[in-house]
């Protein structure tokens, strides 16, 4: 199985907790889902997703590759003895300790989403691996104002396209290692600098003061050799 940069980033996040489940949110094809149950062991995958005909896509998709348990609605990868259970649903109740990835929506809607799990946060000690292509520091937002402690994060470059990738769960206390509005994750690297030019050029653009203060932490930030 061809899995992308991305998705190995996630999967290499999601190995560093030791969830019984792991949930692919917003999954489409349920790609995410289906690289995670070939990689961990005897862990139950949830793969949710809102629109009934893509989980019915998924589903035709899945049932090509492994075995269907047809009571379950769910397949069963052999090699790993995972489980890999398809849901069509908005809402969701994880239990305490899993681990639920958001990737490949909106930072507005991953916070919308996070703010229907509210009372969740704290009291089941989730863990959360994020990669939201677009409206990113919206999401960075939410969680500086909710206490998110950082776990990890890193920019991951595939095609042409910059994706951050960031780890963690919620605190009730001032958190050790905050989020920051446009990361901590800045190298000496070609790529990254690239990055931070796109960035620059995206809030520069606009000629009024708009963007002032964004622009200053963009300035302050250092990158790292
Ligand atoms: C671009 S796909 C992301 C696929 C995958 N997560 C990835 O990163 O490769 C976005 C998916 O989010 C789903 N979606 C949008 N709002 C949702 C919600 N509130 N709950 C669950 N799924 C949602 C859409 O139906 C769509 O299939």
């Amino acid at each position: 199985m061809n899995i992308s940069l991305r998705i190995q980033t996630l999967i290499k996040h999601a190995k560093t907790r030791d969830s019984t489940t792991y949930w692919d949110l917003c999954c489409d094809q349920a790609h995410i889902a289906e690289s995670l149950a070939t990689e961990l062991t005897n862990k139950q995958v949830i793969a949710v997703d809102v629109i009934e005909d893509i989980i019915e896509k998924a589903k035709n998709r899945l049932v090509q590759k492994y075995s269907y348990i047809p009571n379950e609605n769910s397949f069963l990868i052999y090699s790993t003895k995972c489980k890999v259970l398809l849901k069509n649903a908005k809402n969701i109740n994880p239990n305490s300790g899993d681990t639920l990835i958001l990737a490949g929506i909106g930072g507005i809607l991953c916070a919308e989403i996070l703010q229907s799990l509210k009372k969740d946060l704290l009291s089941k000690n989730l863990f959360f691996i994020f990669c939201v292509p677009q409206q990113k520091q919206q999401l960075r937002k939410f969680l500086i104002e909710n206490h998110f402690e950082l776990e990890a994060e890193e920019l991951v470059t595939e095609n042409d396209q910059f994706h951050e990738i960031m780890s963690g769960c919620f605190t009730n206390e001032i958190p050790k290692n905050p989020v920051t509005f446009f990361g901590k994750f800045w190298k000496n690297l070609p790529e990254h600098h690239h990055y931070y030019e796109k960035l620059y050029n995206h809030y520069s653009k606009n000629k009024s003061d708009k963007y002032n203060h964004e622009l200053k932490l963009l300035k302050d930030i250092k990158f790292l050799d």
